[in-house]
């Protein structure tokens, strides 16, 4: 009794000294935690290893429990997870500290390891091991993307605690392959299976054994060259599937009956594989769906109505099919339940025609809406502006006439707007941008719309891409532009500016790869350097421009100077390299001097340069 009592006052002593009294001891009482013979085989797994950037140095001393990526049960004491994923170990972004070598089977002595992690390092090829199918208490083992490469062993159909099995290897420079899947039927415990980028094409059967891990739950399987989708099928374990990823295969069929009796399923991924056929009525059963991806398919017909039903779906993206049909299904959705809930609806390049009405408001949480590429027409509604979430909308290349609606300026969270290339006319004012604080890209190209800003009016937003080609921008140079900073794409082209260039358009952001002011009536001297300037492609040509070639930098790629009346000579222009233009335009000017030989160096420029230079030939000119 006096033993015991004492024993049990040191005990209350130490944990008491754990929270008052002496903290810095409590942090070493696990030091005596590890088992001897585990700490032993984990570092002969870690001679094994190459570990260039010395990721595991924390691996020494006796208390393994505290290594880096190393958890003991706190009970047991046994090693139960063995978290050695790149990015787990060093946040970093140097690929060339990844750890490497051999995987030795000395791991097999940790046999209470439930999680082992190796995901994101660089195994350089080698073989996923065998032995890892004898680590019989794994339940969650991370390959992803570690570099391992052949055939992947069907010893890992043993691991029938095995829950998570990511064996990703999209980032991978080594090809992983399947060559049969009765192993995976095995793994009756397996809920997550990702094995997007693994090959596929020697198992025909790949439906049937993965439909016999009967508590699957998501099943990621994009970039895998899947070909067949069993059609007729009597599936009975997909129940409680909530995660289908069949994206980027070669599927080429219609979309298969039993798909549309995964009730459990949110995330539905079949996107860029050659689907056919219609999106049929029963899509609505698959009433937990949260996310559908149909894009770059061949389907045909029209949206089913019956996606009203689906009262959860969030992301809804059947871009670049044949979808027909007028926008009264788009209506008809918009009351349904799906209206409430939709925030992406991406219908990009398909063949729907009919018009917009107000009943686009129900969509009250719509993020993005891309109806682009279509043949939609008649006006775009005021109520447009009650689309407060609304974050990118493009409606490019439809035929929408008509003038801008006002409200569009009340989109406060809009980052994008694209409506070029449609029939719109009319002026657009600086209220039609008033409340745009966040816009960063514009583009009414190819629209007949007239922009026309008070010339007091500061932009509420720092432009990146500004587009304006065949606008009505003129006569006067737009003086709004002055304030965009940011831009690193401007193209006011054949905008009908007939003005001199004011200064502050040489003033060129940092990021500027692209310029063009062409096929307008601007005039005035250009300046006489854009050497500081990174920028690629200028096109100043068709213009009245004056004086003389500026300088560039070695930046420049795509120059045309054509159309002007510059004057004087070109020498200065090839005083310095510009190793990596290809096109150059300098025809129809006024100005003189001698080609230097050596831009004929690279005979693809020279032959263009020849061709399409009127360059007066003062002296001895090349060819
Ligand atoms: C062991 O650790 C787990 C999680 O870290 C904790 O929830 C549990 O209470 C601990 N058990 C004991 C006996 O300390
Ligand atoms: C595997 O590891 C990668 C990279 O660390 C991570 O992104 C992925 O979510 C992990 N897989 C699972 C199933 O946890
Ligand atoms: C493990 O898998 C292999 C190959 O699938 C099999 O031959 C072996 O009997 C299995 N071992 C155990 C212990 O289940
Ligand atoms: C879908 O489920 C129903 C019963 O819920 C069943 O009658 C039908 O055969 C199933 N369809 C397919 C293609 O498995
Ligand atoms: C799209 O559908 C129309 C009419 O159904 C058809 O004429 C056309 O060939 C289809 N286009 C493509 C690219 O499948
Ligand atoms: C739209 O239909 C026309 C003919 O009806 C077809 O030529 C065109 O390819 C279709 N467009 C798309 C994007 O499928
Ligand atoms: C859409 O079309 C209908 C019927 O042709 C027409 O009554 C309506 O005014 C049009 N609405 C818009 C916004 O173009
Ligand atoms: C817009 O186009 C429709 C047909 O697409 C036409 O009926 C209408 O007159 C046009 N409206 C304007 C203002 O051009
Ligand atoms: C060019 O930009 C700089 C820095 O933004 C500014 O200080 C300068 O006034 C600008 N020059 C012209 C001509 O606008």
């Amino acid at each position: 009794m006096q033993i015991l009592a004492s024993v049990r006052f040191l005990l209350i002593l130490s944990s008491l000294c754990c929270f008052i009294i002496i903290p810095s001891l409590c942090s070493e009482l696990p030091n005596t935690r590890c088992i001897e013979s585990e700490k032993n085989s984990l570092l002969e797994f870690k001679t094994s290893l190459k570990d260039p950037h010395n990721l595991l140095s924390s691996w020494e001393g006796s208390d393994c429990c505290n290594w880096k990526g190393v958890t003991c049960n706190n009970e047991t004491n046994h090693v139960v997870s063995l978290n050695l994923g790149y990015w787990h170990l060093f946040n970093g972004l140097s690929t060339a500290w990844r750890i490497g070598g051999e995987l030795n089977p000395s791991l097999l002595a940790l046999n209470e390891l439930n999680h082992l992690d190796l995901s994101s390092n660089d195994f350089g090829g080698i073989a996923v091991p065998e032995f890892i199918g004898s680590l019989k208490k794994l339940s969650y083992l991370n390959l992803s993307n570690a570099g391992f490469g052949g055939r992947i062993p069907h010893q890992l159909g043993n691991l029938s605690s095995l829950r998570y099995l990511d064996l990703n290897s999209f980032y991978s420079s080594h090809d992983l392959y399947v060559d049969s899947l009765d192993w995976l039927s095995w793994l009756s415990s397996l809920q997550y299976l990702d094995m997007n980028s693994v090959n596929f094409v020697n198992v025909g059967d790949w439906f049937v054994s993965i439909n016999l891990i009967p508590s699957l739950s998501v099943l990621k399987l994009p970039h895998c060259k899947l070909k067949e989708f069993p059609l007729s099928f009597s599936f009975r374990n997909f129940a409680p599937l909530t995660y289908l990823d069949l994206s980027n295969n070669e599927f080429h069929s219609s979309l298969p009956n039993w798909l549309f009796n995964l009730s459990s399923l949110q995330y539905l991924n079949l996107q860029f594989n050659q689907f056919q056929g219609s999106m049929p009525d029963e899509f609505s059963r698959m009433n937990s769906l949260e996310v559908i991806q149909l894009g770059n398919n061949e389907l045909v017909g029209s949206i089913p109505r019956t996606i009203s039903f689906l009262c959860k779906l969030r992301i809804f993206d059947l871009s670049s099919n044949n979808i027909t049909g007028d926008t009264a299904s788009l209506a008809e959705i918009s009351v349904g339940c799906a209206g409430n809930s939709l925030e992406v609806l991406n219908l990009r390049n398909n063949n729907l025609t009919g018009n917009l009405s107000d009943w686009l408001v129900n969509f009250k949480r719509l993020d993005t809406l891309d109806l682009g590429h279509n043949s939609l027409n008649g006006f775009i509604p005021a109520s447009i502006g009650k689309l407060s979430a609304l974050k990118y909308l493009m409606l490019t290349a439809n035929g929408f006439n008509g003038t801008l609606p006002e409200s569009i300026g009340q989109l406060s969270e809009l980052i994008l707007l694209d409506l070029s290339f449609n029939s719109l006319n009319g002026v657009v004012s600086d209220v039609h941008f008033a409340n745009l604080l966040k816009l960063e890209q514009l583009s009414l190209a190819s629209t007949s719309l007239a922009v026309r800003m008070s010339s007091s009016w500061t932009p509420p937003f720092q432009l990146t891409i500004i587009s304006l080609r065949l606008c009505r921008l003129g006569p006067e140079f737009p003086s709004w532009l002055r304030m965009q900073k940011d831009y690193s794409v401007m193209d006011l082209s054949s905008a009908g500016i007939e003005d001199v260039a004011p200064n502050w358009i040489w003033n060129l952001s940092e990021k500027i790869l692209l310029l063009d002011l062409s096929h307008n009536l601007i005039s005035g001297n250009l300046p006489a350097t854009l050497e500081f300037a990174s920028i690629s492609i200028l096109d100043l040509s068709n213009n009245k421009f004056e004086g003389s070639l500026p300088t560039f930098s070695s930046s420049m790629e795509y120059l045309d100077l054509s159309n002007n009346m510059l004057t004087g000579s070109i020498l200065p222009f090839f005083r310095f390299p510009l190793p990596i233009l290809s096109h150059l335009f300098l025809s129809n000017n006024l100005l003189s001097g001698t080609i230097p030989s050596s831009i004929c160096q690279d005979a693809e420029l020279c032959h263009r340069f020849l061709k399409q230079s009127a360059v007066r030939r003062t002296s001895n000119m090349l060819g």
